[in-house]
C-alpha cells in the first residue's frame, strides 16, 4: 500500500474522515488507511456497514449516532467526547457518512478541538449526491443545461430551510437536496410558487451505495408524495431524471414535435 501524502500529514490529534455514502468501494484509500491505523474510531449512524467492517477488531469503536449513543446525544456531548479522546494521545478517527464537510457539523467539532489546543486533519469522502447522480447515470453539470449546481438542505436550525427559490426554479437548474423528505412538500410548494414547471424531473435516491439502494423517479408535482413515503436516508436530485427515463422522454418529445 503506498504511503499517501494525505496520511503523511495525519499526525494530528484527530483525523476527520469522510466514509462515503455506504459501500466500501466508495471509501478513499486515504480513509481506509486512516481507519486501519486508528486506535479509536468515533462514528455516526449513517456510516455504512461495509465501511465499519473494515475497522480492525482491536480498534475501539464508539457509535455516537442516535441509535448507539442513546436518543439524548447532543453535539456538545460529541464535542466533549472527541476532545477527551484526543487528549489521551491515541490516534483518533472521527468518521462521518459521505463527505465530512457537507452537512456534517464538522466546524463545530473543529472549534471544540481548537479551543482545547488540539490539531486535526480532514480526509474528504464522496458525498451522497455525487454517488446518487452516478447511480442514475447522470452528471450534476452539463454543458448547455446548467453551469453549476446547488447542494442544499431541506431544513436548518430554524425549521424548513429557505433558499434562492427563483433561481432554483429556472429551467435546467439542478439541486441535490439533503434531509429533504419531511420538507419535500414545502420545497415543492416554494419552487412551484416561483415558477418551476411541475413536470421538472426529480429523482429520489434512497440508501445510496448500499445493498438496498432504491431509485424513485418523480416530477416536481409528485415529489412530496414520493419522498415522504421513504424510510431510508434519501437524497433528492432535483432537475435530473434517471438517464434511461430522460432519454425516453426526450425521444417522445421529439416524436411529438
Ligand atoms: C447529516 S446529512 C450528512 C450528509 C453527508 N455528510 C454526505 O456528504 O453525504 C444526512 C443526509 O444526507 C443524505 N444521505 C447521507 N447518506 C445517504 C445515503 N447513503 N443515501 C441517501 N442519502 C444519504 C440524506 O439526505 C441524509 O438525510
Amino acid at each position: 500500500m503506498p504511503d499517501l501524502p494525505t496520511l503523511a500529514q495525519a499526525t494530528t490529534a484527530v483525523t476527520f474522515v469522510g466514509a462515503g455514502p455506504g459501500s466500501a468501494g466508495h471509501l478513499t484509500l486515504a480513509a481506509f488507511q486512516a481507519l486501519t491505523g486508528a486506535d479509536v474510531v468515533i462514528h455516526d449512524r449513517l456510516v455504512g456497514d461495509e465501511v465499519l467492517a473494515l475497522i480492525p477488531a482491536h480498534v475501539v469503536r464508539i457509535n455516537v449516532g442516535k441509535e448507539g449513543f442513546g436518543p439524548s446525544v447532543t453535539q456538545s456531548d460529541i464535542n466533549a467526547l472527541l476532545v477527551a479522546q484526543a487528549q489521551t494521545g491515541r490516534r483518533i478517527v472521527r468518521l462521518k457518512g459521505g463527505d465530512c464537510g457537507i452537512f456534517g457539523r464538522l466546524d463545530e467539532e473543529i472549534d471544540a478541538l481548537e479551543a482545547a489546543g488540539l490539531t486535526f486533519t480532514i480526509l474528504p469522502g464522496l458525498t451522497a449526491a455525487t454517488v446518487a447522480a452516478a447511480n442514475i447515470g447522470q452528471s450534476l453539470t452539463r454543458r448547455g443545461r446548467n453551469t453549476g449546481f446547488r447542494i442544499v438542505t431541506g431544513h436548518d436550525m430554524d425549521g424548513f430551510a429557505e433558499h434562492e427559490w427563483r433561481s432554483m426554479a429556472t429551467e435546467g437548474e439542478v439541486a441535490a437536496i439533503y434531509m429533504g423528505k419531511k420538507s419535500a412538500r414545502f420545497i415543492q410548494g416554494r419552487l412551484m410558487m416561483h415558477g418551476a414547471d411541475p413536470a421538472t424531473p426529480a429523482t429520489v435516491v434512497e440508501n445510496v451505495s448500499r445493498p438496498d439502494q432504491r431509485i424513485h423517479s418523480a416530477t416536481l408535482a409528485t415529489l412530496a408524495t414520493v419522498a415522504q413515503a421513504l424510510e431510508g436516508p434519501a437524497v433528492i436530485l432535483y432537475g435530473l431524471a434517471p438517464r434511461q427515463a430522460a432519454t425516453a422522454a426526450k425521444t417522445l418529445k421529439e416524436a411529438q414535435a
